[in-house]
Order: structure tokens, then C-alpha cells, then sequence
């Protein structure tokens, strides 16, 4: 596949106003996330990397400052738009998983598709698939409370895959769980990266998780302050 720009960061300023106090969230980020990219974003507490995560995944829009996705400016969209194309282009996995709680595996893999104009056996097709690729084959009917951490995350990431998104993003995807199955997860990533060519970025505290990535950037206090090419 050519290497796209997919992600176009210009000078992203983020800030936060609560009451008389401003938090400058993001100050002044640019970077640029090319189509197959799998990128970790690392940095102390307080950084900016959700911020930025957000951002990028169209849940919020910057203070000022330039994001283009796909070549698309999306900074200036209202809130049906973004709304619109992330549904269309993103897939989102969280440190606590944000599954639904006695659902099961297929149902909450299924969530997606549900305000989509996707049939309910098409849905259910694409799901089990879906499942299929994060290995929970035989796990389709148990219930959230019925499945392991690593198998509760595998779920989210089958959630997150049933769009068929071209862009993965993971805040502390595997923050909950021990280092073996950690470890689990983040092959199953590396190998979504590498076989179905989706981009991914990940944030992460823990250097083993972030080897895994082709790019590293730290930030500090809203800023890029170093950069790790693979
Ligand atoms: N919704 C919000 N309203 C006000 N301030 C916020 C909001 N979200 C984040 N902040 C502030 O912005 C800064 C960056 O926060 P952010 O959540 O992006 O950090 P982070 O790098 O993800 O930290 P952590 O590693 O703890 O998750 C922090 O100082 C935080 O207090
Ligand atoms: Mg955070």
C-alpha cells in the first residue's frame, strides 16, 4: 500500500477553561501518522496524551490549530460530522474495556453496527467474524462476567475492528491486566497493524509495550519533547 498521510497534526493548541483556571492542554503540537503507521504515545501523567488521543479520534476538537485525517480538515466540523466519520474510519479501545456488563461477547461486538442501515444477520456475520479474528472463537455467547481480562479487552478490540475502521486508537490498552497477557494483546495488535494494514496508536507507561511500535513520541506538558524511529 502507498504511504499516506493519514493523520496531519498542525500546531495543536488545546485548552481547558474551568471557572478562572485555563489548562493548556496541548501546546503547540504538530506530527504527522502515515497510513500503516503503529505509533505509541508516551509521557508522564498530566501530558496530554488522551487529550491528544481525543483529538484525534474526533471525540473533541482542538483550541486552535490544524488536524487533517485523510487529507480531510476535520477540526472545523460540527459535532454530526465527526460523529460521521468516526463511526466510519475508527476504532477505539480503552484500558477498562468499556464493555457492557451481562451482555455477551457477540452482542457487545454487534454495538457498532446497531444505528447502521447493516441488517441484523449482517451484523451478527460480521461480528462473529470479528471475533473470530481476535481468537475468541467458542467465547461468542459468554457474558462479560463469564470472561477473563485479556478475553474482556478482546471483545473491545472485536468491537472496535466491526466497522472495519482504518484507524485503531488504545488508551492504555493493556493497564489492566498482567504482563503475559499484555503481551497477548499487544501481538494481537501487531498483527492487525501488519496483516490488515490498520493503522494503530497506542498510549502506554510501559516500555514493553511501546517496543512493539515503528514510532515512539513523548510528551510533556502538551508538547512533543522526543521522538524514537524503529
Ligand atoms: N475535560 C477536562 N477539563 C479540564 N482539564 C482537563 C480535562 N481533561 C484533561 N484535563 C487536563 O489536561 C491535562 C492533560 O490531561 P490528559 O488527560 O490529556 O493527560 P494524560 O497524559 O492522558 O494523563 P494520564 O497518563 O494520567 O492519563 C491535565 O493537566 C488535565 O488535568
Ligand atoms: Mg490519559
Amino acid at each position: 500500500m502507498e504511504n499516506n498521510n493519514l493523520i496531519q497534526l498542525e500546531n495543536l493548541i488545546k485548552i481547558y477553561k474551568i471557572g478562572e483556571t485555563q489548562v493548556r492542554a496541548l501546546d503547540g503540537l504538530s506530527y504527522t501518522i502515515k497510513e500503516g503507521d503503529l505509533v505509541a504515545i508516551m509521557g508522564p501523567s498530566g501530558s496530554g496524551k488522551s487529550t491528544l488521543m481525543n483529538i484525534i479520534g474526533c471525540l473533541d476538537k482542538p483550541t486552535e490549530g490544524k488536524y487533517l485525517l485523510d487529507g480531510q480538515e476535520v477540526s472545523t466540523l460540527d459535532k454530526n460530522k465527526l460523529a460521521r466519520i468516526r463511526n466510519k474510519k475508527i476504532g477505539f479501545v480503552f484500558q477498562t474495556f468499556n464493555l457492557l456488563s451481562r451482555t455477551t461477547a457477540l452482542e457487545n461486538t454487534e454495538l457498532p453496527l446497531l444505528y447502521s442501515d447493516i441488517s441484523a444477520k449482517k451484523a451478527k456475520e460480521l461480528a462473529l467474524h470479528s471475533l473470530s479474528e481476535v481468537g475468541l472463537k467458542g467465547r461468542e455467547l459468554h457474558r462479560t462476567n463469564q470472561l477473563s481480562g485479556g478475553e474482556q479487552q478482546r471483545v473491545a478490540i472485536a468491537r472496535s475492528l466491526v466497522n472495519n475502521p482504518s484507524l485503531l486508537l488504545a488508551d492504555e490498552p493493556t493497564g489492566n491486566l498482567d504482563s503475559k497477557t499484555g503481551k497477548e494483546i499487544m501481538v494481537l495488535f501487531k498483527n492487525l497493524n501488519e496483516e490488515k494494514n490498520i493503522t494503530i496508536i497506542l498510549v502506554t507507561h510501559d516500555q514493553n509495550v511501546a517496543q512493539i511500535a515503528h514510532r515512539r513520541i513523548h510528551l510533556l506538558d502538551g508538547k512533543i519533547v522526543k521522538e524514537e524511529h524503529v
